[in-house]
C-alpha cells in the first residue's frame, strides 16, 4: 500500500473553526485561513458585530463563494448571551452599510448556511474531532458562551482558544476602557475568560501596531491570485476610516489571531486569570491579574490562567499573512 503522505504532514496541520463577524479586517483573516498551508479550515460561524447577523452571514457565505472557500458556513448568534443587554449600533463608518466596504454583493448568493445554529455546529465538530480544533473568534464571543451554556464538556475537547478582542495595558477602542469585541457582549467574554480551556487573547495592545499599509495592499494585488483583488477593494472604506488613527493603511485585528496560531514566536504574552468588567462606566474591560501578583482576595482567583499577548513583531506578522495571500505559503 502506498504510504499516504499528508501523515507526517497531519502533524503539522492545525483544525480550525472561524467564528467571525465580516467585517473587513475580517475577511483578510478569512482569505488567510483559507490559504495557509497548514490550517485546516473546517467551519465559519458568524456573529453579530460589524453588521447585523444576517449581513455578516451572508457575507461570508458571499466570500467563502467568492474565494472558493469548502468550509461550511453556520450562522450564529444575533443577540447578546444575556438578551436584556439589548442596543447594538453597527459601525457603518469603518465596515461600510453592508459590512464588506460597500463593494457590490450579488443579490442572490448560490451557497446556504449549514442548518445548525452555530453553537451547535461547534459542539459537533468539536465533538467528531476530540482534543484537534482550534477555535478562532474574531467577533464577540456570544457563540462560544452558548457553546459553554448548551455542552459544558466541550470545553475540554477543544484544542486552544485564540480571540481577537480586549485591551489590557491601554485604551480601549469604542470607549477608553473597551474594545470592541469584548464590549459588545461583556457577559459572554467574562464566561468564555473563566472556563476551562486554554484562551489566548489578542487585543489592541499588539493589533494596533499592526499595520498594513495600502502599497503593501497594493503590492500584494500586482504580485497575487485575483482573491487579493477583491481583498483589496472590499479594504479601501476601512484604509480611509483607520487614515485619522494610522496614517497609512489597515490594522490588520482579526489576522493577528490567525498568525498567533502558525507563528506564536512572533509575539510575547503574560499570565494569569482575566476578568471582564460587566456594566457601568467601564463596560467591556479587560483586566489580567498577572500570575506571581499578590493581591487580596477578589474576583480573578479560582479562574484559570489564560495567555494576553504583550508585544509583537508586526513586521513578522505582515510578512506571514503576504506569503499566504500571495504565494499560498507558510513563512
Ligand atoms: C475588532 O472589532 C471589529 O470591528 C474588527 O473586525 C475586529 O475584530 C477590533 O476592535
Ligand atoms: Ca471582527
Amino acid at each position: 500500500m502506498v504510504p499516504r503522505l499528508s501523515t507526517t504532514q497531519d502533524k503539522f496541520m492545525h483544525k480550525v473553526i472561524f467564528d467571525t463577524d465580516p467585517g473587513i479586517d475580517d475577511a483578510m483573516a478569512l482569505l488567510f485561513l483559507h490559504k495557509h498551508p497548514q490550517i485546516d479550515l473546517m467551519g465559519v460561524t458568524t456573529v453579530f458585530g460589524n453588521a447585523p447577523i444576517e449581513l455578516t452571514t451572508r457575507n461570508a457565505l458571499y466570500l467563502g463563494e467568492a474565494w472558493n472557500i469548502p468550509a461550511p458556513v453556520a450562522r450564529g448568534a444575533g443577540e447578546t448571551f444575556d438578551p436584556s443587554r439589548g442596543g447594538s449600533y453597527w459601525p457603518t463608518t469603518i465596515h461600510g452599510e453592508n459590512g464588506i466596504g460597500d463593494v457590490a454583493v450579488p443579490d442572490v448568493i448560490s451557497r446556504t448556511a449549514d442548518a445548525r445554529p452555530a453553537y451547535q455546529f461547534i459542539i459537533d465538530m468539536v465533538r467528531a474531532h476530540p482534543g484537534e480544533i482550534t477555535l478562532i473568534a474574531v467577533g464577540r464571543m456570544t457563540n462560544l458562551a452558548l457553546v459553554l451554556k448548551h455542552d459544558p464538556d466541550v470545553a475540554a475537547l477543544v484544542k486552544d482558544v485564540i480571540i481577537m478582542g480586549g485591551a489590557f495595558d491601554m485604551n480601549g477602542n469604542v470607549s477608553p476602557a473597551a474594545e470592541a469585541n469584548i464590549h459588545g457582549d461583556p457577559e459572554a467574554a467574562d464566561f468564555v475568560f473563566t472556563a476551562p480551556w486554554r484562551v489566548t487573547v489578542v487585543g489592541l495592545d499588539v493589533t494596533m501596531q499592526t499595520v498594513m499599509t495600502s502599497g503593501f495592499l497594493a503590492d500584494m494585488v500586482a504580485a497575487g491570485p485575483d482573491e487579493v483583488k477583491l481583498l483589496s477593494d472590499i479594504s479601501q472604506l476601512y484604509i480611509e476610516f483607520y487614515k485619522q488613527r494610522v496614517g497609512d493603511g489597515m490594522v490588520v485585528h482579526d489576522s493577528c489571531a490567525c498568525v498567533y496560531l502558525v507563528r506564536p514566536d512572533l509575539f510575547e504574552t503574560r499570565s494569569g486569570p482575566i476578568r471582564v468588567v460587566c456594566g457601568g462606566i467601564a463596560d467591556g474591560q479587560t483586566i489580567q491579574k498577572p500570575d506571581g501578583r499578590g493581591f487580596p482576595p477578589g474576583h480573578w482567583d479560582g479562574h484559570p490562567s489564560q495567555l494576553i499577548t504583550t508585544a509583537v513583531k508586526s513586521d513578522g506578522v505582515l510578512s506571514v499573512i503576504r506569503a499566504a495571500l500571495v504565494e499560498g505559503k507558510a513563512a
